[in-house]
């Protein structure tokens, strides 16, 4: 560089550099506000200052109603082009899965479930993992958790649920009596639970833990036949990690952000985590051989049946620049997908994929899907338009401009040809509220409870006894009996640590609740 164009460039550096409004104007003076006289009130015209304080009070949206606490990080997936031994063309005409090689950019937010924005990441709690894949056919978006099921097996659940789990409305504090009410009267989530108070609970980071879809869905080829399908992240070199409930304890009482630093920490340093791809695959139907239903997400498919086969691996190699724009504004939805991807029937799926986007047009806004963090990288034409923050319009380079809808003869958009036959499932049945047949909610409890190691079993039996000591006797009961139903020793050794257990002795940091409910129903009297 010669010497002559120096100064002009620390020239244009230091105006780069200049403070401005959001209005481009430069700030002189961020120090004091403009008052009458050095000591008189401040004046309404003050711009400047008008414009910092206002944005200051509008620097929150809301927080995700569930899974508000979390961190993300972007990276790459990489197809293998095959699931297992076979060509995955076989199953999915997917993009971005065909080719060995083939690199799609995707960016991950971890989350914790239950809990606020800030609370702390050693909670036993199931993680989320939503993972945003940018194809070339658009954004698929793969919104998981670290356990491979869940608690509940009907949408219309949810709100219920979350209320139980959430914290007590007078209190403000999560009350282990309030959820196992709602557990004990909620059969199916006997499996769940047997893997929420076990080791399995407490992920030791975000690194070193599964992902799962948990819910089924489907894959689709070019002949638009159809296969069940549930996805599994198996994390590869930096393996898996758990916490027992004292482990954790030591943790958060040093460190309540411990998951988020060490996910930000690995990848600062270069360690980049890596996680397989795996999918389990079942013929689309019914599957009346089986003892559940494989619409159920309370259940796991048997994995010497429906083997895990491989189809890719991801990596995260790059920090987000800002918390708020990448990780908070980011909008994951089961209800995006690309082609050759489907929905099945499953109640759970069904309902998320009307409130993930319903939640994102409250949460962040209308026009969610023109933030860059949520945006499809490839072609976007829509003939959407308006709405609060609207700041650009989705228009192809060669459209008329004066053309927002379609059909028309003017130079609009125009459909896409098809890119395969259609999977088209036929219906018959009766329109009722039901519930599934084969539900069967304590068999794969039971089998998950003798899968366990002797320690995973003592650890699952004390942190059991010690949220349930915090109960009423009748929600003690009810979940000794599904306990017993799922396994005889399983009930025999929660019913004895309860007889023996005092709830002053309670480890897990949960307040006792007798008292706020005790003194409630006394004003309800
Ligand atoms: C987040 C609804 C079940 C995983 C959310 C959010 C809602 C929601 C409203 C907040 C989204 C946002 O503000 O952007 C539901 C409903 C469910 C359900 C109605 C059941 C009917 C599940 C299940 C899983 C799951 C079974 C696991 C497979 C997640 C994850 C997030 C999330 C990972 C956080 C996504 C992110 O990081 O932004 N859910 N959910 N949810 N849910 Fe669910």
């Amino acid at each position: 560089m010669t010497d002559e164009k120096k100064p002009q460039q620390n020239k244009e550096q230091e105006e780069n550099m200049t403070l401005t409004t959001r209005q481009g104007h430069p700030v002189h003076d961020n120090q004091n506000v403009r008052t009458v006289g050095s000591r008189g009130p401040t004046t309404l015209e003050n711009y400047q200052f008008l414009e910092k304080i206002t944005h200051f009070d509008r620097e929150r949206v809301p927080e995700r109603v569930v899974h508000a606490r979390g961190a993300g990080a972007h990276g790459v997936f990489t197809a293998y082009g095959k699931a297992g031994d076979e060509p995955v063309s076989k199953y999915t005409r997917a993009k971005l899965f065909q080719e060995e090689g083939k690199e799609t950019p995707v960016f991950v937010r971890f989350s914790s479930v239950i809990h606020g924005g800030h609370s702390p990441e050693t909670l036993r709690d199931p993680r989320g993992f939503a993972t945003k894949f940018y194809t070339e056919d658009g954004n698929w978006d793969l919104v998981g958790n670290n356990l491979k099921i869940f608690f509940i097996r009907d949408a219309i659940k949810f709100p219920d649920m979350v209320h139980a789990f959430k914290p007590d409305p007078i209190t403000n504090v999560q009350s282990m009596e309030r959820f196992f009410d709602f557990v004990s009267l909620s059969p199916e989530a006997t499996h769940m639970i047997t893997f929420l108070f076990s080791p399995w609970g407490i992920p030791a980071n975000y690194r070193q833990m599964q992902g799962s879809g948990v819910n089924t869905y489907k894959w689709v080829n070019a002949e638009g036949e159809a296969v069940l399908v549930k996805y599994h992240w198996e994390p590869l070199k930096q393996g898996i990690k758990n916490l027992t409930q004292k482990e954790a304890n030591e943790i958060q009482s040093t460190n309540f952000n411990h998951a988020t630093l060490d996910l930000y920490e690995a990848i600062e340093r270069g360690d980049y985590p890596e996680w397989e791809l795996c999918v389990q695959i079942m013929e689309d139907g019914e599957h009346p051989e089986l003892d559940f239903d494989p619409l159920d997400d309370t259940k796991l498919w048997p994995p010497d049946q429906f083997p895990f086969l491989p189809v890719g691996k991801m990596t995260l190699n790059r920090n987000p620049e800002d918390y708020f724009t990448e990780v908070e504004q980011a909008a994951f939805g089961t209800g995006v997908l690309v082609d050759g991807l489907d929905f099945s029937d499953d109640k759970m799926l069904q309902g998320r994929t009307f409130s993930y986007s319903d939640t994102q047009r409250h949460r962040v806004g209308a026009n969610y899907l023109q933030l860059p963090i949520n945006a499809a990288k490839t072609h976007v034409a829509t003939n959407q338009t308006g709405g609060q923050m609207q700041y650009k319009v989705d228009r192809a380079p060669g459209q008329n401009p004066h053309v927002n809808y379609e059909p028309s003869s003017l130079g609009g958009l125009k459909e896409a040809p098809k890119s395969g036959k259609d999977h088209e499932p036929e219906y018959n049945a009766k329109l009722v509220r039901a519930p599934i047949d084969r539900p069967n909610n304590f068999g794969q409890a039971g089998e998950t409870y003798r899968s366990f190691e002797d320690w995973e079993r003592d650890e699952l039996i004390a942190n059991l006894v010690d949220a349930l000591s915090q109960c009423k006797s009748d929600i003690q009961e009810r979940m000794i009996d599904y306990f017993t139903q799922a396994d005889a020793d399983y009930g025999r050794r929660v019913a004895e640590g309860l007889a023996s257990a005092k709830p002053e002795d309670a480890v897990s940091g949960q307040a006792n609740p007798h008292k706020a409910v005790e003194q409630s129903e006394e004003k309800g009297k």
